[in-house]
């Protein structure tokens, strides 16, 4: 197989940037080359000649010399132009973008099957991990019933630290913002928005299903309660957040992002600091985890840098699953839930949402609690759900269909 030599133009010289300039330099066997970098600020001092650096996007994007776009830039908005505009000039791109891509995920796959130009993102979920290629091309079978796992770097690390080393939210934060770990706008990661995003990006390879942000339930961490926290403690839990998509029976799939409560044999309980971890279930393969660092200059770079080496030999996604898969929908109706609420006395939940409620505390001094079972899109309607002083956190155990009334 021939292999083909990349001439690339690189937007954005951040933490990914940098990092993916620095692993360049160590794999010469990748003929690859960085021939301009196209930057927004035109005062930070950069470590690299000034000539590389450009503020027009039009000189990467209109140089016939430039065949591949790495797109590394934070504002989706911008990205998504850079993006599609790259991919109907015929230059190929690479992006850790999953923010833009879930967005516009059917339009880019759309143009990418129009055109013939591949558009690779391996480092948008998960960063070192591979596993869009694995799940695009290794489970290409109808028999994976589900993925679960840990995918974002930033909230596992807080949660780390919080638990393991009892540090406050707030410092635990600051550290994975100075570690270069989080989002620009933290809010992302912290909400439970950047995992929903990748989870969106794994739907589309792991099940061929293709659905916006909006569809799925996000909760992220910052409403997690003391009470929450010292319940996990008291019956030796871990609070993470896992995002998780399961098929159920008669070709439906439920999906969401919801802090969990994990047992400390559990493989997700393994996962510590700004690591990933991803578990797939399939019929024959049974259960298999794959773990390693999900946020960061250097893993970030190294999927960048896999995709690069993939589009050497040609390589773009089939999104083979879209056709197999079509009888497949979004349920969230189909699906239940077992959850830990605590709440405050103006705020308690509408109980009559819950299919079944198992254990109610009230008490003034540690505040009230209810656990229950809720149907997934129940959940997801709930107005009290985002009421302040509210803290949903799911009880160990996966999703699963909904017993019939
Ligand atoms: N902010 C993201 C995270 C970066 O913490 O996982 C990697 O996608």
């Amino acid at each position: 197989m021939t292999r083909t030599d990349l001439h690339i133009g690189l937007f954005g010289f951040g933490v990914v940037g940098q990092g993916l300039h620095a692993v360049l330099a160590r794999t010469p066997g990748l003929r690859a080359r960085i021939g301009r970098i196209a930057v927004r600020s035109r005062t930070k001092p950069r470590p690299l000649p000034a000539e590389l650096f450009t503020f027009d996007k039009n000189d990467l994007l209109g140089d016939p010399a430039l065949t591949v776009i790495v797109e590394l830039i934070d504002d989706a908005d911008e990205a998504y132009l850079i993006v599609k505009e790259a991919l109907l000039r015929g230059k190929a791109v690479v992006t850790a973008n999953k923010k833009m891509l879930a967005e516009h995920l059917p339009e880019l796959i759309a143009i990418q099957q129009q055109t013939g130009t591949p558009l690779l993102y391996e480092a948008a979920a998960c960063a070192s991990l591979p596993v869009i290629r694995n799940l695009e091309e290794y489970y290409d079978t109808d028999l994976l019933e589900s993925v679960e796992g840990i995918i974002n770097g930033s909230t596992n690390y807080i949660l780390t630290a919080m638990h393991r080393d009892r540090q406050p939210y707030a410092e635990a934060l600051a550290r994975a913002q100075a570690l270069g770990f989080a989002e620009s706008n933290p809010a992302l990661d912290v909400e439970g928005l950047d995992a929903r995003n990748k989870l969106v990006l794994l739907l589309a390879h792991a099940f061929g299903l293709v659905v916006a942000p909006a569809d799925l339930l996000a909760v992220g961490i910052t409403a997690i309660s003391e009470l929450a926290t010292a319940y996990a403690r008291e019956q030796g839990l871990i609070i993470k957040l896992v995002a998780e998509a399961r098929r159920l029976p008669g070709g439906r799939l439920a999906a969401g992002v919801l802090p969990t409560l994990v047992r400390p044999g559990h493989e997700l309980a393994q996962v510590h600091d700004e690591f990933n971890g991803l578990i797939t279930q399939s019929t024959f393969a049974d259960r298999q985890f794959f773990l390693g660092r999900g946020a960061g200059a250097f893993p970030t770079a190294s999927a960048v840098l896999s995709d690069l080496s993939a589009l050497t030999y040609g390589y773009r996604y089939g999104y083979k699953k879209i056709q197999q898969n079509a009888h497949l929908a979004l349920a969230p109706d189909a699906a239940e839930v077992e959850v830990l609420v605590t709440f405050d006395e103006a705020n308690a939940p509408a109980e009559a949402d819950f299919s079944a409620v198992h254990e109610q505390f009230r008490s003034a001094q540690r505040g009230n609690y209810l656990t229950g079972t809720i149907g997934l899109g129940q959940l997801a309607r709930a107005a009290w759900l985002r009421r302040p002083g509210v803290s949903v956190v799911r009880l160990a155990g996966p999703l699963r269909a909904t017993m019939a009334p």
